[in-house]
């Protein structure tokens, strides 16, 4: 059954152009629709019921069909289906990129929840402005980047973070989180505990520089490719985003071609006690010290001592080339992919006696 919805978009100084006018969007409540094409470890399934958001009318025509629960998708690079969504599943595609803010060497930038996270890097990078280029190549959406706190190579997203508007799907309200509301922590927000799946995020705005942008290549990884990449001097804005590009693209799997969604798990935050007894039996195993006398241990490191790492199980498999990622060889379904999950979880407590996190959402 399809339910067809009339609403009118506004937009006003926005980028791309070629939306900055008013134009009429079919807004389809669909029954039974295949996911298959909205998630990026290519798992077949099936929403109940699904929704394009791209205005907060259509949020209040979402709210009004008296269908519940109401669930979010991003770009769906952080999820793994593992049965039917059941309620009604609102694909975000609020979409528009504006200036709002212009002094100094700053800007304030607001974009569309629903708005591609690369393509605003890349639309940064070519502007002039500094500041997300270490987050090149991250899969998903911008509504979706504070949820999990989003980071890459030295910077994570609280670092340009302002503020974010976001829709109470409960009562219909827009609310306002700054910096301190959203209460960011490594891969974590609020939106990923006491107010999980309550706003839709309609739109994020960044602090990004405009002039004497700050260069990171505090991750070893970056130096060295800059090397390779025969980029010399001080690199700019662009050459940061290249070197970053071309060490996600040699160690990452491209969801169009082997799906996964990135590090299935997040890296382990312990006492600094675990790692040197880790390091009895395993001098060489890596950390990096956090305060309080806490260590971050990477998981990948611990996956592939216990032998998963180029694993094959069936249809899915651990990555040959990072162990953090797992991976649908082809016709992988959601329970296999977390069957994996938990017989690595399972033989990393068992060796390390450290329990690994899914950072993906499984649903
Ligand atoms: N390592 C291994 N074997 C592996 C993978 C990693 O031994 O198979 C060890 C090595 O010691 C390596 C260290 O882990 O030096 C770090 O590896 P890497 O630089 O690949 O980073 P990571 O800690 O595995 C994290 C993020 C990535 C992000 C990179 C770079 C998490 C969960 N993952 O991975 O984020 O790109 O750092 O900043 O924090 C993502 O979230 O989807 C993602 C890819």
């Amino acid at each position: 059954m399809k339910i067809m919805v009339c609403t009118t978009l506004v937009y006003s100084k926005i980028y791309p152009p070629a939306l900055n006018k008013h134009r009429q969007i079919v807004t389809t409540l669909e029954k039974n629709k295949a996911l298959l094409p909205f998630n990026t470890f290519g798992l077949m399934a099936d929403a109940q019921a699904f929704m394009v958001i791209q205005t907060t009318k259509d949020i209040k025509t979402a709210i009004q069909s008296g269908i519940r629960p109401l669930r979010i998708l991003g770009g769906g690079s952080n999820i793994l289906f593992t049965k039917t969504v059941d309620g009604l599943l609102l694909k975000n595609e609020i979409s528009g990129i504006e200036i709002v803010r212009r002094w100094n060497n700053k800007v304030h930038i607001a974009v569309g929840g629903g708005e591609n996270w690369h393509k605003f890097v890349l639309w940064a990078v070519e502007n002039g402005y500094g500041g997300i280029e270490n987050m090149s190549l991250i899969p998903g959406t911008v509504g979706a980047s504070p949820i999990q706190n989003i980071g890459a190579y030295g910077v994570e997203l609280k670092d340009v973070f302002v503020r974010l508007e976001a829709i109470d799907l409960a009562t219909n309200k827009k609310y306002v989180f700054n910096k301190k509301q959203c209460e960011f922590g490594y891969r974590d927000s609020i939106f990923k505990r006491h107010a999980k799946d309550k706003y839709l995020i309609t739109k994020v705005v960044f602090s990004l520089t405009s002039t004497q942008h700050k260069i990171n290549t505090s991750y070893g990884d970056i130096s060295k490719t800059l090397e390779t990449l025969q980029i010399t001097g001080t690199p700019t804005i662009k050459d940061i985003s290249k070197a970053v590009i071309h060490i996600r693209s040699s160690k990452l799997p491209d969801p169009a071609k082997i799906g996964n969604c990135g590090s299935f798990f997040k890296n382990p935050e312990l006492p600094s006690s675990v790692l040197e007894q880790i390091r009895q039996t395993h001098p060489t195993a890596p950390g990096y010290t956090l305060p309080n006398d806490r260590v971050k241990i990477p998981a990948g490191w611990l996956i592939e001592q216990c032998g998963w790492k180029g694993k094959r199980v069936g249809n899915t498999g651990c990555y040959e080339k990072q162990a953090l990622v797992l991976v649908n060889h082809g016709g992988a379904n959601g329970q296999e992919v977390k069957q994996l999950s938990q017989d690595i979880i399972k033989s990393v407590k068992e060796q390390f006696n450290v329990a690994l996190e899914p950072e993906v959402n499984i649903w």
